[in-house]
């Protein structure tokens, strides 16, 4: 039986047919470069190769048959930039590639440990010279603006010349909509502008300029060879900048080659700065060379590791999922405050690049409780956003407030479909609700007064906007839950509880800032124009939020209407998966029927307010009526399985979650990966079978082993502490690592952990 790697992706075999996921699975990335897992070669096996800047976008228009106020008129999508990684090998005038000649052992691997992807494999031309390829690509995380490809190449077979074909593309494109919405843009196919190239024996460099965002990139490709026995030749065609090597090979002797390309993107005005910036760069990488970045990749990667690794001992293919979701999670993150994680990484155009609610509520907490430094730059996004929130606030006719964008990248709303876009506006609510764990998980007091007050309290003032009060009931209409199957209620559960919370956790971080910080917290108070007032009504609503409950049935509907509906026929649609892309939408509104977890989410997010008994009716009804057409669902079931002890389901929709994109089970991975599910899955872990639970400043665990595993173990970061938890039949360890002592709970009952 074949053994699975546990620190690595692997494939052993070349498959044609899974090579556009796998351009996917084998994505690099360091939070601001990404770049699929194409190869260096060119091939034609149907896949969609491309390389990402986070945050680089460009604008498109947004058309509309009918436009009414407050639709956004442009939508911005991330642009395909200038590719880096073609390197075309010719031997004795044949061109290497997977189409033609034999291969014999391939293999490609993306290892998590090193934080790179190699491949290799002997390849015989069909004149019979064979050579052995080793590759290794990084991308860098110590030097952010470096995609490096190291190259090897040794004749096995034959003395005679090669030729190294290098080449900077700035033709680039991205994929257009056709079916499918989740997939292409609406772009006329010539965003990135190339506005000016270089090319000399050193270096090839491609400046370009976005349409209408006012970004400029610019693109630098240098090479290190090892071979003294080589011309060099410059060539360029349109904007293909070529560097060519005419090596004259002898048999084993291998010809090494290391291609470092740097991205350096800025606004307009920046243009000489980053110029230079990209120059310094390259400079530093020709002296350095490729074994010393591929150092300290792994020392990087170590770091993450050590904080946050999950080992599990009864099931290797979870084993790997697991580590390959976390590792694409940290190839993934914005670390710089002005970029976040959009819903498929850094790995594919899926979503356009946007960033969403999964954030806060899938993937943040993965970082806050193994790397809160990521954490916070996650939340600082949010606070650098906050004038764009207010500017959507006005837009949408609001007098107060900031209401932040449900799909984006730089702040703008991009939802042209507003009863499953901006008609979310729980989105607010979950950005306060993880700045709340953020600040306990920190005791980051400093965020709080400088940016989470404020964007605590104008993103509360919009449920005073949007809710009013009826029969002293606090009632929210209009809106949209997580479950987008179901469009435009009155009083969503998930978002009335959640927006109660949001309105409380502001109206006690006043009282608090008031006390704590009075200087400060009139300064805010000044500068938003707030009144005590305005504080008040903030608890009032919270304390008399309206939620729809049934009282004959004792489950709580998912909004005010749900139960007035049919249930979807399940048995008619069993092979239309996913319903958004059969049915119209207004006939999957008008049926109880929900794409993923909603008010199961509420029960997990809020837990408190529930008791067993109820989570398990409600749970029992709604797992029967979700279809989990998005991969947010799935992980939430899971945790919510564990806590009510359906360990069985539990794990089987555990399963799911952590290997959906390995599996390719939603069937769109070819489009990038899953993130939110990738963070989904750690939280079945650890908030799932480890029972974590944060209140009121505190950790609590119930673990659960389940019956598969021997053993399973994971770190947590809180308060300054890191804290290791290892599940054995029987019995649970608490080890404190790092910090001082702590108290925690472990079944209901206090564990003092020291060091
Ligand atoms: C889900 C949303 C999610 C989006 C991006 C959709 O399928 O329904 O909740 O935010 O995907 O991941």
């Amino acid at each position: 039986m074949n053994k699975t790697n546990l620190w690595s992706f692997v494939e052993k075999e070349f498959d044609q047919s899974k090579y556009a996921v796998n351009e996917t699975l084998f994505a690099l990335g360091n939070g601001y470069i990404g770049t699929r897992g194409g190869f260096e070669e060119a091939s034609h096996f149907g896949g969609h190769d491309g390389t990402f800047i986070n945050g680089f976008y460009d604008y498109y228009d947004l058309s509309y048959g009918e436009k009414y106020q407050g639709y956004p008129d442009k939508s911005h999508a991330m642009l395909n930039v200038t590719s880096g990684k073609n390197v075309e090998i010719d031997i004795k005038g044949e061109k290497f590639n997977l189409n033609n000649g034999k291969i014999r052992d391939y293999k490609r691997e993306l290892d998590f440990k090193k934080g790179i992807m190699k491949r290799t494999l002997k390849w015989m031309s069909n004149q019979g010279d064979e050579i052995l390829l080793e590759y290794e690509r990084l991308v860098s995380f110590y030097e952010k603006h470096l995609m490096i490809i190291n190259l090897k190449i040794t004749p096995l077979n034959f003395d005679g010349e090669i030729k190294l074909y290098s080449t900077l593309d700035g033709d680039v494109h991205n994929i257009l909509k056709e079916d499918d919405p989740r997939i292409g843009v609406e772009f006329e196919g010539d965003e990135l502008k190339v506005t000016q190239t270089e090319l000399d024996h050193e270096k090839a460099v491609i400046h370009s300029k976005t349409k209408a965002s006012s970004l400029g990139l610019c693109c630098l490709m240098g090479h290190i060879m090892n071979e003294d026995m080589c011309d060099i030749h410059t060539h360029q065609q349109n904007n293909q900048l070529q560097h060519i090597f005419s090596i004259r090979a002898v048999k084993n002797k291998t010809i090494e080659l290391s291609k470092p390309v740097i991205y350096v993107s800025y606004p307009i005005s920046m243009e000489e700065q980053a110029y230079l910036q990209a120059l310094a760069v390259l400079k530093a990488v020709i002296e350095k060379g490729y074994a010393f970045y591929r150092i300290e990749q792994e020392k990087y990667v170590a770091k993450f590791w050590d904080n946050s690794d999950v080992f599990i001992d009864g099931d290797d293919k979870i084993q790997q999922g697991i580590r390959f979701n976390m590792f694409h999670l940290l190839q993934s993150v914005g670390k710089d405050g002005l970029t976040n994680i959009s819903a498929k990484g850094l790995t594919g155009e899926g979503y356009e690049g946007h960033y969403f609610w999964d954030t806060e509520i899938y993937i943040l907490p993965f970082f806050l409780y193994t790397n809160p430094a990521i954490a916070k730059k996650l939340v600082d996004y949010r606070y650098n956003l906050l004038d764009q929130a207010r500017k959507r606030a006005k837009e949408m006719q609001y007098d107060k407030g900031a209401l932040y964008p449900w799909r984006t990248i730089n702040g703008e709303e991009c939802s042209a479909y507003f009863p499953a876009g901006t008609a979310q506006y729980h989105i607010n609510a979950d950005i306060a609700y993880t700045i709340s764990k953020y600040m306990t998980a920190t005791e980051d007091e400093g965020f709080l007064v400088e940016k989470g007050a404020e964007i605590l309290f104008e993103t509360a003032r919009l449920w005073m906007e949007i809710g009013h009060f009826n029969q002293d009931r606090f009632h929210i209409c209009c809106v949209t839950g997580p479950d987008e199957y179901t469009a435009v209620v009155n009083n969503n559960v998930y978002t009335n509880l959640m927006a109660a919370n949001h309105l409380k956790e502001a109206y006690l971080s006043a009282a608090k800032l008031k006390e704590t910080y009075p200087k400060d917290y009139q300064n805010i108070k000044e500068k938003i124009n707030l009144s005590d007032e305005e504080i008040e009504t903030w608890l009032e609503a919270s304390e008399s939020i309206y939620i729809p409950y049934d009282e004959e049935r004792g489950l709580y509907p998912q909004d005010d209407s749900f139960f007035k509906k049919p249930l979807w026929d399940f048995e008619e649609s069993r092979d239309k998966h996913p319903l958004l892309i059969h049915y119209h939408p207004l006939n999957i509104y008008r049926k109880q029927v929900c794409k993923q977890a909603d008010l199961i989410l509420a029960e997990f997010l809020l837990s408190h307010l529930f008791s067993q008994d109820q989570k398990k009716r409600d749970y029992d009804y709604y797992e029967k009526i979700t279809t989990h057409d998005s991969s947010l669902s799935t992980c939430i079931f899971s945790i919510m399985a564990n806590e009510l002890g359906y360990y069985d389901k539990a794990y089987d929709y555990f399963i799911h979650s952590v290997r959906t994109d390995m599996d390719n089970t939603h069937k769109n991975t070819s489009a990038g990966v899953h993130t939110a599910n990738m963070a989904g899955a750690w939280l079945s872990i650890v908030f799932g079978f480890g029972g974590m639970r944060e209140e009121n400043g505190e950790l609590k665990f119930s673990p659960h082993l389940p019956k598969h595993w021997k053993e399973y173990k994971f770190r947590i970061t809180y308060k300054g502490r890191k804290i290791e938890v290892t599940v054995k039949q029987g019995e649970t360890t608490f080890a404190l690592l790092e910090g001082k002592p702590i108290t925690i709970y472990h079944n209901h009952q206090t564990v003092e952990l020291s060091q």
